[in-house]
């Protein structure tokens, strides 16, 4: 009897987190191929320059200039710290930073997306996740998950000029797994680190970490003229995106929980929770239009994800060797939704257009917006 009721008291404390879990499983589930639903609430879209960029996983608009800047990674196929693929002696290629001007629809594409140059930063050990502009000031945060180690590089942007001045690399002890920035200004920034096991130490633990959604992922507050008074400020599983939603609150996607997190910042800048909503999708990053309606990008179906994060080890593109070149396929599918505390969540696309979407933006006013892929070539743009 005693031994009884030991399992129905263990089973009471893991009940909550059984079902948590279970509601996790069940997105995935429900987006399997079998039972797929697909979500067209735009009014079109065209993949744009698949053959100048590919393995995009971040955008970030400024509006005010009407310019995407894209982070972009050839080299994830072989180096992908957050899913955990290293072959570091296939690495032949460096990831860049790109300019588009979304703005004058009449441009020749050759003059519409524009590779900027980085200066003072000689390195073939550029890998580039999520970054972060700050306009008022021309920063450019960039999160480099550089062999040598994660760190996060901060750039000048000449925008007219397509050029990026390196003004230093940012080390620090909280910068362990990072992978999202949002810059507060003044040089004070909230990061995410998405794993507390690296995927480099043991890919094993850090999957396990993933899939049984132990809040390993943190949020770092961070005065990059203050590194030392750097703390951590919450923590959550798979912490990915992170974007304010207005001067107060703070929005950061889970992409293990299937959900985002919302946190009120106060003066100080700790994190008080006001609670979370689930999602229909992994979400991967958050980015919040003009009229303040939070827009979320991820991953209905993350085996498929997997799965290409896997073979994609083994690409080589225009290969005669038809295994190394089906290695190159993407086929994940992607999604893009919008939240407002008003109208909840509108999953405005869903499909397979596009493949493993990463980040999705809104120029309202110009009705323009777009989709990046973790692993597919080019850029999705749509009008809305
Ligand atoms: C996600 O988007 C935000 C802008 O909303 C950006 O600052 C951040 O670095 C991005 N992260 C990734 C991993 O793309
Ligand atoms: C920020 O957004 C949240 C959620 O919509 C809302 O409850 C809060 O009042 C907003 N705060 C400000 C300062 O607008």
């Amino acid at each position: 009897m005693a031994r009884r009721s030991i399992y129905l008291l263990l089973l009471a404390f893991a009940a909550p987190y059984l079902y948590d879990r279970y509601l996790a499983f069940s997105v995935i589930l429900s987006n399997r191929p079998a039972a797929f639903q697909r979500k067209y609430n735009i009014k079109s879209h065209e993949v744009k320059f698949p053959t100048r960029i590919r393995n995009c996983e971040d955008v970030v608009l400024d509006e005010g200039m009407g310019l995407a800047i894209l982070s972009c990674d050839p080299g994830r196929d072989k180096w992908n710290t957050v899913m955990g693929t290293f072959y570091p002696e296939r690495l032949t290629e460096n990831g860049g930073i790109y300019l588009y001007d979304y703005a004058n629809p009449g441009l020749p594409d050759e003059e519409a997306l524009k590779r900027i140059t980085l200066k003072n930063f000689e390195t073939d050990d550029f890998h580039p996740l999520g970054i972060e502009y700050e306009a008022d000031t021309s920063t450019l945060y960039v999160v480099n998950h550089a062999q040598s180690g994660s760190v996060i590089e901060i750039f000048s942007l000449a925008p007219t000029a397509a050029t990026a001045t390196h003004i230093r690399t940012l080390k620090h002890p909280l910068i362990h797994t990072p992978n999202s920035i949002h810059a507060l200004g003044d040089g004070k920034i909230f990061f995410t680190n998405d794993h507390f096991m690296r995927a480099a130490v043991s890919p094993l633990l850090s999957k396990i970490e993933t899939f049984a959604g132990i809040p390993g992922g943190s949020i770092v507050y961070l005065d990059i003229n203050k590194p030392d008074t750097a703390k951590t400020v919450a923590r959550l599983p798979f912490a990915n995106g992170i974007a304010m939603l207005n001067s107060t609150w703070l929005a950061v996607a889970s992409s293990s929980k299937a959900g985002v997190y919302f946190f009120e910042v106060t003066p100080e800048y700790d994190l008080k929770s006001k609670g979370y909503i689930r999602t229909p999708s992994g979400v991967d990053n958050l980015s919040v239009d003009s009229k303040g309606k939070l827009v979320m990008a991820g991953h209905p179906f993350a085996p498929a994800l997997m799965k290409i994060s896997k073979d994609r080890a083994n690409c080589v593109h225009e290969s005669e060797n038809e295994e190394e070149r089906k290695a190159c396929e993407c086929g994940a599918p992607s999604w893009a939704a919008e939240w407002s505390s008003d109208g909840g969540i509108k999953e405005f696309y869903k499909g397979f257009h596009f493949c493993s979407s990463s980040m999705a933006v809104r120029d309202v006013s110009r009705g323009i917006g777009m989709v990046s892929g973790l692993y597919d070539k080019g850029l999705m743009v749509f009008r809305v």
